[in-house]
């Protein structure tokens, strides 16, 4: 009836659907961004099970959500994001809704700004998370990228994205990673924050900064360090925060949109379309994983576990760069991969080429995205070595 040609796998889910159907006993998945211990395992955190307890205990309706989700999820994402007392918060600048996952909170930026703006032009980092371009572009976006990874000097393109802020139009939607970039690992610098805060308010850009990593790279309040640099020169905001790695709630499919307006009243207009944007997409988001964090955040206890939990995988993460730099280091290959231990978060952008990630996989059932991106939390001590023998061989 259709007469379709066959889409092409996921650059980065298909390669998830690939590596389950390997069957060899020592493959590696250093694809998808799924935490894993040193076991590689992704367990369900301590805090998110004890929620889960009291939600079973407690929870006595399975009726709708309102649109916006569970209110004390939008109270909790506030705090996590501005701080306490806040007053962005205190002056009801800032709305929230939950969403299902970062991927729905990034959806309903794009169909809010349908009805918000006539623009339909987004800039995005090059590179980018490949489903920024599918999310906007589906929603009718024409997507441009701006320079932001230099491969000469494995860190950030300064200079390029200087140039590319200036070449951006009046009102134009600008994509900017919270913190721990995907895929490259390279964070802005501050003073790069302070100068695309200087250029958005010049040129009435509107910041979209997606945030799907708090607590990954420095921890909670360092990794917000950048979007309070475009809060404090004065910027409406949309946040795209997912809970997926921070919170281990992949599967849950739990995040938030949060609009930061100019005052309290257009708050509340944009929130509104916000909201009638939701009912149009999926009504009203799934309440478990929403109530999990809500849960967790609400209980210094389980919010204090949490935080611990949150502090070890980041420490592991951490550790595995170390222990990769040092593991390719004495192979002599001559390539020097300390910029690994300067990049951030989940990621690192490796350096290895297609052909390089291919061979990888056919020769050791090593599972790498094309572009090099290493999900760096799936190293465990069992198979860095193994992983930096196979690396070595084919640099
Ligand atoms: C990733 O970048 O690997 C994750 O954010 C998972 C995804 O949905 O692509």
């Amino acid at each position: 009836m259709f007469h379709l040609d066959r889409a092409p796998a996921d650059p980065i889910l298909g390669l998830t659907e690939a590596f389950k159907q390997d069957t060899h006993p020592d493959k590696i998945n250093l694809g998808v961004g799924v935490y894993q211990d040193a076991t590689g395992q992704t367990p369900v955190l301590e805090a998110v099970k004890q929620a889960e307890t009291f939600l079973l205990e407690h929870e006595n309706s399975k009726s709708y959500l309102a649109i916006p989700g569970v209110p004390e999820l939008a109270k909790e994402t506030q705090t996590l994001l501005f701080g306490d007392n806040h007053p962005i918060i205190t002056n009801a600048r800032a709305h929230t809704a939950q969403t299902p996952g970062g991927t729905g909170a990034l959806r309903v930026a794009a169909d809010f700004l349908k009805r918000a703006t006539e623009n339909r032009t987004v800039w995005l980092s090059d590179p980018s998370w490949a489903n920024h371009r599918t999310i906007f572009e589906a929603a009718g976006f024409t997507v441009h990228n701006y320079r932001y990874y230099d491969a000469a000097t494995q860190g950030l393109d300064e200079a390029g994205l200087m140039e590319d802020l200036e070449a951006m139009g009046q009102g134009d939607t600008l994509i900017l990673h919270g913190c721990c970039h995907n895929p490259s690992g390279i964070d802005l610098t501050e003073a790069a924050w302070r100068h695309v805060a200087h250029v958005a308010q010049a040129k009435g850009l509107i910041c979209l900064v997606d945030f799907a990593y708090q607590g990954f790279g420095e921890g909670l309040e360092e990794d917000r360090a950048g979007l309070h640099i475009l809060l404090d020169a004065g910027l409406s905001l949309l946040i795209a925060s997912s809970y997926s790695k921070n919170f281990g709630l992949y599967n849950e499919r739990t995040g938030a949109i949060t609009v930061v307006e100019d005052d309290t009243e257009s708050a509340l207009d944009a929130f509104s379309h916000i909201q009638a944007a939701i009912r149009a997409i999926y009504s009203s988001p799934p309440a478990h994983g929403g109530k999990i964090v809500a849960t967790i955040l609400g209980q210094p206890e389980l919010k204090a576990l949490w935080m611990r939990e949150l502090a070890d995988m980041r420490t592991r993460i951490k550790s595995m760069r170390q222990a990769f730099v040092t593991g390719m280091a004495d192979r002599n290959t001559g390539v020097d991969f300390e910029f690994i231990n300067h990049q951030k978060g989940m990621f690192s952008f490796s350096g290895l080429t297609k052909a390089q990630v291919e061979k990888l996989r056919a020769d050791n059932h090593i599972y790498i995205v094309g572009s090099g991106r290493i999900n760096v939390a799936g190293i465990t001590p069992a198979n860095l070595d193994p992983l930096c023998d196979a690396i070595a061989k084919v640099l």
